[in-house]
């Protein structure tokens, strides 16, 4: 297109979410050029409250991306997590259970705040408020994305299109539908959310199965909580005051974890439906598909982060092969590699999410077969452990 500005890199990465900010700073690291380019501005992006825990292998992969430093200093490695049901709190052992594994309890968004003070002091173009992003040709060599900045029109030639553009993004839409096929179940009940400047309740997490509905005490730090309740899938925020929000908590709770509950204004309180979702392949010619572009996890085994973290880990190792080394063996692997770790990871947040949750089809037959799993989970070290290993993450 004549008066059209045009932008040249290798790898054209479409969200400025975790997935592509990591991607960008592992590639940039090995000297590959990437830009990308992201809908919204970065304050949009940073507001954006999410899950916190990372596996040891997340943890290491954002070391390798050289921003691992606050996370190092302010991060909080939990050595268990606890199940709380029939009004009783029972621990497990994730180190024990592992041989030493830990999860680090770190924000998300403090992830992506790291992530993107890195690239910006490394000098790595971002183009935030790209409007209108549309793929061209990543069936051949030579693929572009046209986009608008300012209202004017743009195109960026690369050599590879990573789809970093989660759930909602144009990167999976753009595949002709005989292509991909996806696998996806919703579930009947959403989480409502609420972030607090008051104390956690407990030094761990705490997931809870309660005749009222699944509950999670969960922290970003020890003076800031964040607390989970299942609710309608449909609920409005409106509908929860504060007050109500922390007695339906409080009820939800064992004795214990109940009167030690400090409770304070909600700096945020937002809904979040619960869904699994899967595409397959994550590869169309040159265009690659990573984090929740690809797939989707309901947030009860906090994997959602994680699994974007292992996309990643494998795109950008297969890139630098390429750039690097001159091999296709590790692109041509990709998909295959990235969704045998996904579906574990699927199998084991759909699991905990039945196991956890209210279902009202099943019924109190339902309920008394959930029961009888966890006095099973927590009483076998066998079951114990194969939670531990997944929670902690499966090897990559
Ligand atoms: N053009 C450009 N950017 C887009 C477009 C588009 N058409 N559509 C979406 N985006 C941007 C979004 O604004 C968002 O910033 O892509 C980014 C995707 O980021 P995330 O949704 O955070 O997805 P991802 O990086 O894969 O991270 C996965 O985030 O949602 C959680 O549970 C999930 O923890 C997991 C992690
Ligand atoms: C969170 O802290 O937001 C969190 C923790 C664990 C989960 C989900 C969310 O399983």
């Amino acid at each position: 297109m004549p008066g059209e500005a045009e932008l040249r890199t290798q790898v054209a990465i479409i969200g400025a979410g975790p997935a592509g900010l990591l991607l960008g700073q592992l590639l940039h690291r090995e000297g590959i050029d990437a830009v990308i380019l992201e809908r919204r501005s970065a304050d949009y992006v940073l507001g954006r409250i999410r899950a916190g825990v990372l596996e040891s292998g997340t943890v290491d992969l954002i070391a390798r991306a050289g921003c691992d430093q606050r996370l190092r200093q302010e991060g909080l490695p939990h050595d268990g997590v606890n199940l709380c049901f029939g009004g009783a709190r029972h621990r497990i052992d994730l180190a024990g259970l592992t041989g030493g594994k830990q999860v680090t309890v770190y924000g998300q968004t403090e992830v992506t705040r790291d992530l993107m003070e890195a690239r910006s002091a490394a000098g790595a173009r971002t183009v935030y408020e790209a409007a209108g992003v549309h793929l061209e040709g990543f069936g051949s060599s030579r693929p572009l994305v046209h986009f608008l900045k300012g209202g004017i029109a743009q195109t960026l030639e690369c050599d590879f299109i990573a789809g970093c553009d989660g759930f909602h993004g144009v990167c999976r839409q753009s595949v002709p539908e005989r292509a991909i096929e996806t696998f996806e179940r919703v579930y009947p009940f959403g989480w409502l959310g609420l972030l607090a400047d008051v104390p956690p309740v407990n030094e761990e997490l705490i997931y809870v199965n309660h005749e009222d509905g699944f509950a999670l005490c969960s922290m970003r730090s020890m003076t800031r909580s964040r607390y989970y309740l299942q609710c309608p899938a449909d609920e409005k925020v409106e509908h929860w005051s504060d007050q109500r929000f922390w007695e339906a908590l409080r009820a939800r709770l064992d004795p214990e974890a109940a009167a030690a509950l400090t409770t304070g204004p909600a700096l945020e309180k937002s809904v979040a439906r619960l869904r699994s979702f899967v595409a397959e392949p994550l590869r169309f010619g040159r265009l690659f598909l990573a984090g929740d572009a690809a797939h989707i996890v309901p947030p009860t085994g906090a994997k959602g982060l994680n699994l974007a973290a292992s996309d990643i880990r494998y795109l950008s190792e297969a890139l630098v092969e390429y750039f690097n080394g001159g091999s296709t063996a590790g692109l041509d692997a990709y998909s295959t590699r990235a969704l045998a770790r996904i579906w574990k990871a699927e199998r084991f947040s759909w699991w905990m999410t039945s196991m956890l949750h209210r279902f009202p089809e099943v019924g109190r037959f339902g309920h008394k077969i959930q029961l009888a799993e966890l006095e099973y989970l927590v009483s076998s070290e066998a079951a114990s452990a194969s939670l531990a290993e997944n929670y902690v993450g499966l090897p990559y």
